[in-house]
């Protein structure tokens, strides 16, 4: 499938590189490819520079926004939260139109500083902000609530665990459900249409607190029933 990764952070490389891994065509997008490659990295514990990352996944092509939208048939919002919406309008409506939109954003404000807050909740969500925004994109919410690493590689916690997906779109969602079994997901709860994204979302806040208890970003919920 052709696919375009929007976000180069964390979760843009993650998905990038496991799709790439499974066979997919995968471009990964940025605001401006050259400053990506430029960007040297960080003095974060892992940190990699893009360019350092892109050497060991050649097959991943780098483009800017517009130019991975319009490669790829099923589109991957990877990138924070409060710029999901400008991100999406870099990447052209046109571009998007007919397209899935795996969103994994997470409403995060970190105006405040830490922990951060959520800046739509409850009555509302950001997925459905999203869809409101381009309505001519299928928008499925899925794999907010777990680390990047677990998202397409959810086996390694060696113990089945829970995925969530929400949307409109059924045909949307079915492509978005073999996705995640590709990636290893068995327990994927389809929770209904895009409204039901809010609960996911609003995981957010028990996720963070989790990481902070368990000093690990290495876990997962699991829905015993
Ligand atoms: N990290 C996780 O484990 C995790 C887990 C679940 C969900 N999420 C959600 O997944 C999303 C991606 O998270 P992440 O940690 O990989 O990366 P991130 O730092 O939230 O996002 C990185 C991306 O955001 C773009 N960006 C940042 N500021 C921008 C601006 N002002 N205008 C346009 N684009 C801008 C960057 O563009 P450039 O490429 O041009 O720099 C980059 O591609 C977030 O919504 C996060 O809440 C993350």
């Amino acid at each position: 499938v052709k696919i375009a990764v929007l976000g180069t952070g964390m979760v843009g490389r993650s998905l990038s590189s496991r799709l790439g891994e499974l066979g997919h065509d995968v471009v990964i997008g940025t605001r401006d490819p050259q400053a990506t490659l430029d960007r040297p990295h960080t003095d974060a514990e892992g940190d990699t520079s893009f360019a350092d990352w892109q050497a060991s996944h050649p097959d991943v092509r780098l483009q800017t926004f517009a130019e991975a939208a319009a490669h790829g048939d099923v589109v991957v919002n990877a990138v924070a939260g409060a710029v999901s919406a400008a991100v999406l309008e870099e990447a052209g409506a046109s571009n998007l139109a007919g397209k899935v939109l795996l969103d994994i954003s997470n409403p995060l404000d970190f105006s405040a500083g830490m922990p951060p807050t959520l800046f739509v909740k409850d009555s509302d969500s950001l997925a459905e902000r999203l869809q409101r925004a381009f309505p001519q994109t299928r928008v499925v919410k899925s794999l907010n609530t777990l680390n990047a690493y677990l998202m397409v590689n959810p086996k390694e916690l060696g113990v089945e665990s829970s995925v969530f997906v929400s949307g409109d779109d059924a045909a949307a969602k079915a492509v978005v459900v073999e996705l995640l079994t590709s990636f290893g997901h068995t327990d994927v709860i389809d929770l209904g249409d895009l409204s039901t994204a809010r609960g996911p979302e609003m995981l957010l806040p028990l996720w963070l607190r989790l990481w902070g208890a368990l000093g690990t970003p290495m876990f997962n919920i699991k829905v015993v029933r």
